[in-house]
């Protein structure tokens, strides 16, 4: 009897590794989390040079305990050490110091909040029960989360709110006065910005009544402030008013099944004047292999976690409830370096 060779059939070393590193992705986030949370970063703004002992009184903390985060940081590339002491590595080091005008720390409380951390523990029960399994979740009538999306996603809404300002520029001066709603505003930007750029705006904000102060504050901060009018409550519930030239619906859609959407999308285009438009934005997913394109399928897991039927939709999907919900003519508008799209629909003149 002829032997046959031993054949290898461990994975290649790339795969182990890569598999090894999703298994531990999130030390890494904590690491950024905690750094961020000590003013670590901060420490070392405007090119200090500080050895852990000094970082470590500093910021009040144990001396040995800072010298291993300080060491674990720099394994990551956020600090950089020469085996002594420490300064910011570049190019990320500046947008984690607080003062700095690129300073993005602050997203780490919505992209890594403790209700998301604590949420996708339970993606194994969301996927067999088919929804959402938190007591408490994106649904839940003012969810403490809500309040920190409100306060600290302003750095990736503006350049899309822009976007819809500069969408609606060519349309929006023939409507005097243009009444704008904003429904689910969150902070509050999309329809701030409008009335930035169109001076005969007025803006009717609706969300929870745990979001409103901070969408208010927002609206004073852009000097639109006398333009702002609260709607407070749950939108599909209370009177919405109008009719409205502009009805936005942002990055909310995507919490609702296309029925429970199309509930949303109707009330919506009851409260929109004939001749006024809807602008949805958010992410979409398409047809293509989801790996061409992961941040809208990966999205849809913290819907799957989060609500009870919510999904990224297809622009296909959005076409078609436009239609059913009575609008017309919806135009695709992409925003460069983003995710997010926006469509904008009209409601056909009466
Ligand atoms: C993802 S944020 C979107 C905020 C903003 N429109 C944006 O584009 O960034 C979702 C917002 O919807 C609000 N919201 C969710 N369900 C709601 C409901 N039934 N009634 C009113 N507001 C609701 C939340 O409080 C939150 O501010």
């Amino acid at each position: 009897m002829t032997s046959q060779p031993a054949t290898d059939v461990r994975p290649p070393l790339e795969a182990r590794t890569r598999l090894f590193q999703m298994m531990q992705a999130y030390k890494t986030t904590s690491l950024l989390a905690t750094g961020l949370e000590l003013g670590l970063f901060d420490c070392l703004a405007g090119g200090r040079q500080a050895d852990a002992d000094t970082i470590a009184t500093l910021l009040d903390l144990d001396p040995r305990a800072t010298r291993l985060l300080l060491n674990a940081l720099a394994a990551i590339d956020l600090v950089h050490s020469d085996g002594r002491s420490y300064t910011l590595a570049e190019p990320v080091g500046p947008l984690l110091v607080r003062d700095s005008p690129g300073y993005i720390g602050d997203m780490i409380k919505v992209l890594a909040s403790p209700w998301e951390w604590e949420a996708l523990r339970k993606l194994p029960d969301a996927v067999r029960h088919g929804g959402t399994v938190l007591a408490e979740h994106a649904e839940t009538p003012e969810y403490p989360y809500w309040e920190d999306f409100a306060l600290y996603a302003s750095a990736i809404a503006q350049p899309t709110a822009n976007k819809v300002a500069e969408a609606l520029a060519g349309w929006a001066p023939g409507r005097d006065p243009l009444r704008v709603l904003d429904l689910a505003c969150g902070h509050g930007l999309y329809g701030f910005t409008l009335a930035r750029h169109q001076p005969q705006a007025e803006i009717w904000s609706l969300d929870w009544p745990n979001v409103l102060p901070i969408a208010r504050k927002h609206a004073e901060q852009m000097g639109v402030g006398d333009r702002m009018n609260a709607l407070v409550g749950d939108m599909f519930e209370i009177p919405l008013g109008g009719p409205y030239d502009v009805t936005l619906i942002t990055n909310v859609m995507h919490h609702f099944s296309e029925q429970r959407g199309l509930e949303l999308l109707r009330r919506a285009s009851a409260a929109t004047a004939p001749g006024g438009k809807v602008v949805l934005v958010g992410f979409t997913v398409d047809d293509g292999p989801p790996a061409l394109d992961p941040g809208p399928h990966l999205f849809s897991i913290l819907m799957l976690v989060w609500t009870f039927q919510g999904e990224v939709h297809s622009v296909s999907t959005y076409e078609r409830m436009l239609a059913t919900a009575g609008f017309v003519n919806p135009t695709l508008h992409q925003v460069p370096g983003l995710p997010m799209r926006i469509i904008i629909a009209d409601k056909p003149e009466a």
